[in-house]
């Protein structure tokens, strides 16, 4: 693979630190890395590959035609200015805010599903929500020979899921529950320490949340399939790393467990824990800090014959976002998408 020069906007954000990480952790080649934020974080100084890194703050000027690739790994707000700016510049731009999620100009991609959409980008590509990844990837090897008909998915999200402060938050929040004193972080919706809060980003009129709205239109544009009928409830829960959910999915015809057990096990992109019999499935402590998609207790509906539903999980950090980028990097690469 060719040594890009990289520049990854939110480098001292969670997502950008694991962005580094995955980069050593695969040897994915790299010829000038730079790393942006705002003034909090200028100054501060990372370790990559035995050079030592100061971080920079973000300015219009900060982005510039040496850059072959840029992450935008800050906010919709830093993504909308900065990502034309360096799509402009002729860099390789993935953005992994909600910015461009649902622009039709923009692929929003999981490689192992629809990796040949790469091939239209004009200088955007966008990541998709953290929970979007693991229920879409869960789904996709029966969707491809059953096509997906209605889905309902609740989830139980982590705090990494909402940055590094929320992480913080959780620490804090929770040393001071133990201690008897009721100190909400402020960083999610209600104090999250031994609760459970089911609001992740506004309300929209009708009742859902972003987060729910956000889940069900990526599904539908990464499968090309405008048509799948999905109903999502967001929750926020007191885990520190691993977005997990419950699935319910109705294909076009009838599946039972075995066949979709069958399925999903086959395909590489995803890791099947299930058995009943040993009690064996996969829980948020086993997925942190991997790029799995892990998947169990599947089993066929009990209240609608043909259907199935199952529990899935992966870490939000790793294939929800960093693991996934790379992902997308290595494939654009292997395509000769990037600029060299
Ligand atoms: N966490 C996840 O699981 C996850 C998953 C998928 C997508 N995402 C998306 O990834 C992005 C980063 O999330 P995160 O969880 O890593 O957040 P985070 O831990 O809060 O880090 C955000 C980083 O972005 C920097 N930043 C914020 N506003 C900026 C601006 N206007 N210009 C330049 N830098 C700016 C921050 O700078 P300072 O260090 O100076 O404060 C920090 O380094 C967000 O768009 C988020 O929606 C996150």
């Amino acid at each position: 693979m060719e040594a890009y020069n990289i520049t990854v906007v939110g480098g001292a954000g969670i997502v950008g630190r694991e962005f580094l990480k995955i980069l050593d952790e695969r040897q994915v080649p790299v010829g000038r890395l730079r790393l942006l934020a705002t003034s909090r974080s200028a100054g501060k100084r990372v370790e990559f590959r035995g050079a030592t890194i100061t971080i920079e703050e973000t300015t219009e000027a900060s982005l510039t035609g040496d850059d072959q690739v840029v992450f935008l790994s800050a906010s919709g707000a830093a993504s909308k200015q900065l990502a034309p700016i360096a799509a402009a510049n002729g860099s390789f731009v993935i953005d992994d805010s909600s910015a461009f999620r649902m622009d039709p100009g923009v692929p929003l991609v999981i490689p192992e599903i629809n990796a040949e959409d790469l091939e239209w980008h004009r200088g955007i590509v966008s990541q998709p929500n953290c929970t979007t990844t693991p229920m879409a990837l869960a789904l996709y090897p029966i969707h491809r020979v059953n096509p997906l008909r209605r889905i309902i998915v609740s989830t139980y999200q982590a705090v990494a899921g909402a940055g590094a402060a929320a992480v913080e938050g959780l620490r804090s929040e929770t040393e001071a529950a133990l201690a008897g004193r009721h100190q909400p972080s402020g960083t999610q919706k209600r104090e999250i320490a031994f609760n459970a809060v089911p609001q992740i980003d506004l309300f929209a009129e009708d009742g859902y949340t972003k987060e729910e709205i956000k889940m069900a239109n990526e599904t539908r544009k990464i499968l090309h399939a405008p048509e799948i009928a999905i109903s999502a409830t967001c929750v926020r829960i007191p885990t520190f790393f691993g977005h997990a959910m419950t699935v319910w999915a109705e294909f076009e015809r009838p599946i039972g467990a075995a066949e979709a057990r069958a399925l999903m096990a086959a395909f590489p992109a995803i890791t099947v824990m299930d058995d009943p019999a040993t009690e064996r499935y996969p829980t948020p402590m086993d997925v942190a800090g991997t790029d799995s998609v892990l998947v169990g207790r599947i089993r066929s509906d009990s209240s609608k014959p043909g259907a199935i539903t199952f529990w899935t999980l992966t870490d939000s950090i790793r294939k929800g976002a960093a693991a996934n980028v790379i992902d997308v990097l290595v494939e654009a690469d292997r395509r000769g998408l990037i600029r060299r």
